[in-house]
């Protein structure tokens, strides 16, 4: 088992990163432990190169739309901090950061040659983002999915926990992987693994505290939308008071929201906070208004996360660390690497020294 997944260091790591996303990788990460030491107990070999995880910062991602070189370092830093403070272990998982590992811009320009045309352009996230002005946009926000592609298929990825909005460019990865295997490789040696996205049902898509149909997100103008890991109680429950909501009180069961986005929403959050099931939290809070829910959403918020924010606050602050957390696992990043980058020149013909 491979487990695999990145993601952008660009603005704050906010509550949709971390429920869609993070807390999984922290799953997956203390599950895969847990077997391997089973397995070594066993008197197995715990064989460190198939059962890992790497996660990293997709810092070669970032450049694919404006940004200010003088924050993208600061940014990669601080993301580092974030992640480890919400549980990923540098002596567990291997974490890095895509600009240390050459691999990947490698992997990627060599699978540009799969790649069509047409399925990128086909991207929604490509379509959301260049909207109106494709001519305008960068060479790398089209080819954007290429490198995430690459990104996984370097590891012989089996796992991609993610969330909903990364599940078509997981899908074009295995698309890709099918094709270079068809084209380049025997039946029976494939160069690369088609890997699975992980969706967690409960928070696959975490949505805006403004607008219930938008997904939360980094590059919202608007701080009221998101709740991040860097905000304090007080922000926090702000953030939450000011929600939007419907003046409806809440149903008794998940089949009274439908039609309710905004509602559905933060009894979602709620749901994947406390670790229960939607009708669950509404046979407590069933009947109720908004003043008395969203009180409770709040502390349940600033409880999860208060802790996470305050490893946060300690972390970023020790860049040496961080440096050398980044360094070894690229150093481990690049020698996991190697053999699936050797395996693609070579399938491709191509001659090096
Ligand atoms: P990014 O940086 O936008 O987000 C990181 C992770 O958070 C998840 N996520 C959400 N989940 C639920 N609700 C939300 N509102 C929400 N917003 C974000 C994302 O699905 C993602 O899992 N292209 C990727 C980074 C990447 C990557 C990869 C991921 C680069 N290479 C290879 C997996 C594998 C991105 O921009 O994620």
């Amino acid at each position: 088992m491979r487990v695999v997944s990145g993601i952008q260091p660009t603005g704050n790591l906010h509550l949709g990163n971390y429920l869609g996303a993070i807390r999984n990788w922290v799953r997956m990460q203390d599950e895969m432990d847990e077997a391997n030491r089973a397995q070594a107990a066993a008197g197995g070999s715990a064989d460190k190169q198939s059962s890992e995880c790497l996660f990293f910062l997709a810092d070669l991602h970032a450049i694919s739309m404006p940004f200010d070189p003088k924050d993208l370092t600061s940014a990669t830093l601080e993301m580092t901090a974030a992640l480890v403070a919400c549980g990923i272990d540098p002596s567990r998982s291997i974490l890095f950061n895509q600009a240390q590992v050459p691999a990947h811009a490698e992997l990627q320009w060599l699978l540009n040659g799969t790649a069509r045309m047409g399925w990128l352009g086909r991207m929604t996230q490509w379509k959301d983002k260049a909207g109106k002005n494709r001519e305008g946009q960068s060479v790398a926000l089209f080819a954007y999915p290429v490198l995430q592609a690459a990104d996984v298929l370097l590891y012989q990825a089996t796992h991609v926990p993610v969330g909903e909005d990364q599940k078509q460019h997981l899908e074009l990865a295995r698309d890709i992987a099918q094709k270079f295997n068809n084209d380049f490789c025997s039946e029976d040696a494939p160069v690369f693994t088609l890997p699975d996205p992980y969706i967690p049902p409960e928070a696959a898509r975490i949505m805006s505290l403004r607008d219930g149909k938008a997904k939360m997100s980094k590059s919202d103008p608007s701080d009221m939308s998101r709740i991040n890991l860097s905000d304090d109680a007080d922000t926090i429950m702000k953030k939450v008071k000011k929600a939007k909501t419907d003046p409806e009180p809440l149903p008794s069961e998940a089949a009274g929201l439908e039609g309710r986005a905004e509602a559905l929403n933060l009894v979602s959050i709620f749901g994947a906070l406390s670790g229960e099931s939607v009708d669950a939290v509404l046979s407590r809070f069933g009947g109720q208004g908004f003043g008395a829910f969203k009180p409770a959403l709040g502390e349940l918020m600033v409880e999860s996360l208060s802790p996470i924010s305050e490893r946060f606050r300690e972390l970023k602050q020790d860049r040496e660390s961080l440096d050398a957390i980044l360094a070894r696992g690229a150093a481990k990043a690049r020698e996991r690497g190697l053999p699936t980058l050797d395996a693609t020149y070579k399938a491709l013909g191509l001659v090096r020294g």
